[in-house]
């Protein structure tokens, strides 16, 4: 280890502020791996001195580079695959059996969006085109959310768990790497949000997938967290969590339902007119997202880059029903040629 132990101390305690993320002593390896390319951007002899720049002069958006550089964004196509299976024979089905003329769905710490679009393939596959899909998808780390926006991947990045049909059907090629198809990236908006406020607007909710980020917290900011997503939840809403991860012992508000190999979780005593204020308060973290492109660029040398692709909403499907069970069925040979 070579940061100073009041290095990592100051580092983990704006960390845990700013975002809940736990960094236990321990993890001195990961924020010196992960502050090191800052450090280096910035001119500074190393992290040690990186951060002594930051407590002598911290403003907001270089704060808010640093407790970006330390979330952890690991993700991939329709991660674990049971959820979505749940969400297309189970949840969707139930919803349209009640008269579902909209269907809102919060994809909560995003990533670089590969589970909000996962959602929307499943969902183009199950509903009519009179059913209206908004999806909100968030993310406290400005910088994952941009490349959400843009549905750019590498051929890496696809190969994380996308069907082959799957890939030919929704994406076209873009350079060496791939892109969501226009369409379905109407369908989704991204926007930078704290799990410590309140919820982003866009509810109230019939499905949150909060996926593999509670696991990063302490159990009181577990507990907080899974109130305000209740209140977001429509009246007996679900909620797709990890597969690490679970309400049993954190919040008592949360049915547990078993899906074949999904468990989810429905809103017991969820409050639709709590839900989604019109202008969510923001903490310090969200408050700098106009600056933080800013910061970034200025650590990196280079132009800030627009924070957002422009694609205008779509509310309504607009492809016509396809029998349950075609997920994966290819009905365009669009971007043939796949590798
Ligand atoms: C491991 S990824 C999970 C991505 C996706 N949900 C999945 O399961 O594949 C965790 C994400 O949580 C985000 N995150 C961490 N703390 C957060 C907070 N306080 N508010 C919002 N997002 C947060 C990180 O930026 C990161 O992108």
């Amino acid at each position: 280890m070579t940061i100073s132990h009041d290095t990592f101390t100051f580092v983990a305690d704006l960390v845990r502020r700013r975002s809940a993320i736990l960094l236990e002593p321990g993890k001195e390896y990961l924020v010196e791996s992960r502050l090191l390319p800052l450090a280096r951007e910035a001119g500074a002899s190393g992290v040690d001195q990186f951060v002594a720049q930051l407590r002598a002069n911290p403003s907001p958006a270089r704060t808010a580079v640093v407790v970006e550089a330390l979330t952890t964004n690991e993700t991939s196509w329709f991660r674990d695959v049971a959820p979505f299976d749940a969400l297309r024979r189970h949840i969707v089905p139930e919803l349209r059996a009640g008269g579902l003329g909209r269907l809102r769905v919060w994809s909560a710490a995003c990533s670089t969006g590969q589970e909000a679009y996962s959602i929307a393939m499943t969902l183009q596959e199950v509903l009519v085109p009179t059913v209206a899909v908004e999806i909100t998808a968030t993310d406290l780390n400005e910088q994952v959310l941009e490349r959400a926006r843009s549905g750019t991947y590498t051929q890496l990045e696809v190969n994380r768990g996308l069907p082959a049909p799957t890939l030919v059907r929704h994406f076209q090629r873009h350079g060496s790497g791939w892109q969501v198809s226009d369409e379905l990236r109407r369908w989704i908006t991204f926007r930078q949000h704290n799990l410590l406020d309140v919820p982003p607007p866009g509810g109230p909710f019939d499905v949150v997938f909060l996926r593999n980020v509670l696991i990063y917290f302490d159990l009181p900011t577990k507990r907080a967290v899974l109130e305000r997503v209740r209140a977001a939840l429509r009246p007996g809403g679900y909620l797709v969590l990890g597969a690490a991860e679970t309400t049993i012992g954190v919040h008592d508000d949360y049915e547990r339902v078993v899906l074949d190999r999904a468990t989810v979780y429905r809103s017991a005593g969820g409050r639709a007119a709590a839900a989604a204020p019109a202008a969510a308060p923001t903490t310090a973290a969200t408050a700098t997202a106009a600056s933080l492109a800013a910061a970034r660029s200025t650590l990196a040398g280079v132009p800030a880059r627009p924070a957002s692709a422009a694609v205008p909403p779509r509310p309504v499907l607009p492809t016509p029903a396809r029998p349950a069970g075609s997920v994966f069925a290819p009905t365009s040979t669009r971007g043939a040629g796949l590798t």
